[in-house]
């Protein structure tokens, strides 16, 4: 039976036992005393597990001794205390077989030197191998389930909403179209170009920018629910913080207003902080050292103090007020600039801020009109060292008003009828918010690239892989 290089680090007693292991040699070291120490690891956690070859191995020469960084191998071996430091059990081996060789060392893209992130992207598929990017993946997984685990745990649904759809959510014009193309047969107009307008089999579609719209259908009958999947922005964005391609979370509940959700979003970031740092703290410890030396501290830190909550109008007041040099100007009125949200969450309160009730002429047309008839009831989470994490509203749950937001923004009201339904039978008063995955995971890592924490980037010039 084949056993985990991380159960078997995790275990005790096990001194004189037999077991197996299959992964990837790391790196290895020959020892003048006629045998080798092989690094191997198999994912399942931060550390390799020491392999000790000894020259009587029948393929020692000829195999052990060829090994290199990358080689896929199969290990039988005794359980020994380790002489080593940092490990407290290592494997003697009785056999070590090669599964796959890594055809010329020299020019692996992974070899055991320190790379740059650059290097690394450019190789996306081969660096999920490395220390960092293991740990990012990891991380990135635990927080996955920790959310899951969280949602479930408070009562809520789980709602799958699609991908494919005809409604811009964000009004943000931001949209990636999708076509049917027919090759034989592309739609053309009368001047002979091909005509992409109407592209789902007769229809115009589009990649969604977020479930929100479709789970609010599902949040008023089951109360509370979230989706979680893949959201798509045609924004052409070089920064470290945006992607083509992300993930987002997205809670809904009924019966629920601003201040509601402001508590949930709250609860769920320490939920997730206090998972890693129990669940992965190999990977984090390896993040504390090499990334970023407050990663561990500055989560610790979150999960023992309360979030800050401030109105934007008395943020802008903050802002115009302090002695920093913005690039961009500061008024009331404007949608707050990534170097503004940094300076309240970084400067001001030094810790993650939920700013509350923005102007409505920035914000999304679903979100519920204040009593002032100037700001709606949305709110953006903003963190040290990153800016938004979280962007969320209460519903604007009364048809007319919905409507003449509508109107005021000129969205067309024939597409949304179905949207509008919900305000004509059984509507509720009711708030949800959508937290950005990769944002997070950038956090939690202290990687400082977007780019960094997801397998795959999609962003202007990177579809490759
Ligand atoms: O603020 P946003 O645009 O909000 C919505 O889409 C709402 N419909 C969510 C809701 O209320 N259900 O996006 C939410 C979050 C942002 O706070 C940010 O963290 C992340 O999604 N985000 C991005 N992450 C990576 N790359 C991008 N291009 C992102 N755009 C938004
Ligand atoms: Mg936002």
């Amino acid at each position: 039976k084949v056993e985990s290089v991380d159960s078997l680090l995790k275990s005790t007693g096990r001194e004189g036992e037999e077991v197996r292991v299959q992964g990837w040699i790391r790196t290895r070291r020959d020892s003048k005393a006629g045998l080798s120490f092989l690094a191997v690891h198999d994912g399942s956690c931060f550390d390799p597990i020491q392999v000790i070859a000894e020259n009587h191995l029948h393929n020692y020469q000829s195999e052990v001794q060829r090994l290199t960084t990358g080689c896929a191998v199969d290990i039988v071996g005794t359980v020994k205390p380790s002489e080593g430091k940092g490990q407290s059990i290592e494997l003697l081996a009785s056999e070590v077989q090669v599964v796959g060789w890594v055809e010329d060392p020299d020019t692996y893209p992974m070899s055991p030197k320190r790379h740059t992130m650059e290097h690394l992207r450019e190789h996306a598929h081969l660096r999920v191998r490395t220390n960092v990017s293991g740990a990012v993946a990891r991380v990135r997984n635990c927080i996955a389930q920790a959310i899951h685990r969280f949602y479930h745990e408070n009562g809520f649904n789980y709602v799958h909403t699609p991908i494919l759809t005809a409604s811009d959510c964000e009004g943000a014009g931001e949209m990636f179209r999708v076509s049917t193309l027919d090759m034989e047969n592309l739609p053309r107009n009368e001047q002979g170009a091909i005509d992409y307008s109407k592209d789902f089999f007769g229809e115009e579609s589009f990649l969604t920018v977020s479930g929100q719209l479709n789970v609010e259908s599902y949040c008023l009958a089951l109360s509370k629910v979230y989706t979680f999947g893949p959201t798509f922005r045609a924004e052409n964005s070089n920064t470290t913080r945006h992607l083509a391609e992300f993930w987002m979370v997205e809670p809904e509940v009924a019966f629920a207003d601003l201040a509601d959700i402001a508590d949930l979003s709250e609860q769920m970031l320490k939920y997730i902080f206090k998972a890693v740092l129990e669940e992965r703290a190999d990977d984090m410890a390896f993040f504390a050292q090499r990334i970023d030396k407050e990663a561990i501290s500055r989560l610790e830190n979150i999960i023992e103090n309360d979030f800050a909550r401030i109105n934007y109008s008395d943020a802008i007041e903050i802002l115009e007020n302090c002695k920093e040099k913005f690039e961009f100007p500061v008024s009331w009125g404007i949608d707050l600039a990534s170097e503004h949200e940094r300076y309240l969450a970084e400067k001001h309160f030094k810790k993650p801020v939920i700013v509350l009730n923005y102007p409505k002429d920035i914000k999304a047309f679903y979100m519920r009109m204040n009593d002032d008839g100037k700001t709606v009831a949305a709110m953006d989470v903003l963190a040290p060292g990153i800016g938004e994490i979280i962007g969320g509203a209460q519903r604007e749950e009364r048809l007319e008003k919905l409507d003449e937001r509508m109107d005021e923004m000129n969205i067309p009201k024939d597409h949304l009828d179905w949207y509008r339904d919900l305000r004509r039978y059984g509507t509720v008063p009711h708030a949800g918010f959508g937290l950005g995955f990769d944002r997070i995971v950038s956090y939690v890592t202290g990687m400082g690239n977007i780019r960094d924490v997801i397998p795959f980037p999609r962003t202007p010039k990177n579809i490759s892989f």
